[in-house]
């Protein structure tokens, strides 16, 4: 791991910064693998740098380090949040395109995890990688590979979202609704709802959601129709999250059940479970042709403002890109209520923290 810099030297330690050493050199995959008081401690940090965003003690802590960042898919938000994370810390964010470095993944040979991980630890403070479905063969798959980077990598490997978590996106999005709501969001009512599409969207976002609301003391429900089940570890682990927090958790196939009285609205589109058999048999054109054709019979699961009528006033909720007039209407999108472009800004915040209390050593 590089030598880390002595903060104290360059700034004044808040109480915040005396209490971040837990952190140093963590990596973070889930939220699920961070304690309650380490997830507090994230957010507590990224109100402060949204509260001072070019005016914070730590504004300097990743003075001329390097972050590097694997991208096998797509990206506006994380890309570019942590970019700019990266550079209002002091430091830089390597965009890095995987299939120009010949490493090994799912889907080609190539260098080993392994020499990677050992090489890049020598030149970066962390990695952050994002690996979806059509880069991989089987669900789980991604973890597993940012699983062998985090065993062989002496520098923190961060989830920029893979097949199963985005925990950048899950803390942005419990940030956002503290915005709206108040830090204490035990007994708020989340409805994540599946919404229609034909984007074919990934589980990692809705599986991140609904751990760490239920971790929160949420009462979340999950709502979707048959055939759209997650993860079962996941909703296993939901269960658990509600029970140890006082809160609650449950799957509803009934939007009337979901939408009432839910205080926040969260509606996405993703995948049957049998997309990856699909893109193995037939490939990935045609897995997302079955996809869009089933998500087709499914025309009600739209978030509308009379849907949102059935609610306690419920805010609006969303980790982006919209599938506007899919997911959800223009009308409830662009409404007062809706957090989307606070949660998009959030992510931001809370890279800025994830990478502040990481990667730089107090
Ligand atoms: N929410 C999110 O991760 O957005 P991007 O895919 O644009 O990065």
């Amino acid at each position: 791991m590089a030598p880390p810099i002595d903060l104290k030297t360059i700034c004044p330690v808040s109480e915040i910064v005396n209490k971040m050493n837990s952190l140093y050199g963590r990596d973070l995959l889930c939220t699920q693998d961070w304690s309650i008081d380490e997830l507090e401690k994230a957010l507590d940090l990224s109100f402060e740098f949204k509260a001072n965003r070019f005016d914070h003690a730590l504004n300097n802590c990743l003075d001329r380090r390097t972050f590097f960042m694997f991208f096998y898919n797509p990206s506006v938000r994380t890309r570019q949040s942590f970019e700019a994370a990266a550079t209002e810390l002091g430091g830089h964010a390597q965009f890095l395109e995987p299939k120009s470095m010949r490493l090994k993944s799912a889907k080609s040979a190539g260098e080993s995890i392994e020499d990677a991980a050992n090489v890049m630890s020598r030149y970066a403070c962390g990695i952050g990688i994002r690996i979806l479905e059509t880069a991989l063969e089987h669900y789980g798959q991604g973890h597993e590979m940012l699983q062998e980077y985090a065993k062989y990598a002496s520098i923190p490997i961060v989830s920029m979202a893979h097949d199963r978590f985005h925990p950048c996106q899950g803390l942005a999005d419990v940030m956002g609704m503290r915005m709206h709501a108040g830090k204490n969001l035990k007994g708020k009512k989340i409805l994540q709802v599946w919404g229609k599409g034909a984007l074919v969207r990934s589980w990692c976002s809705v599986q991140e959601s609904i751990l760490i609301n239920s971790r929160l003391g949420m009462d979340v429900t999950l709502a979707h129709p048959e055939g759209y089940d997650l993860d079962p570890e996941v909703i296993k682990w939901c269960e658990e999250n509600a029970a140890a927090s006082g809160g609650n958790f449950e799957v509803v196939h009934d939007l009337e059940e979901g939408y009432k009285g839910s205080d926040f609205v969260y509606s996405r589109n993703w995948m049957t479970s049998g997309f990856y058999g699909m893109m193995q048999s037939k490939g990935v054109d045609a897995a997302k042709k079955k996809e869009i054709e089933l998500a087709s019979m499914h025309d009600e699961w739209i978030t509308t403002s009379d849907w949102m009528s059935k609610t306690n006033d419920a805010f609006f909720t969303h980790c982006g890109p919209v599938d506007r007039n899919a997911e959800v209407t223009d009308e409830v999108c662009d409404s007062p209520k809706s957090i989307v472009y606070d949660v998009a800004e959030n992510r931001l915040h809370v890279q800025k923290a994830i990478m502040a209390l990481t990667m730089a050593k107090i």
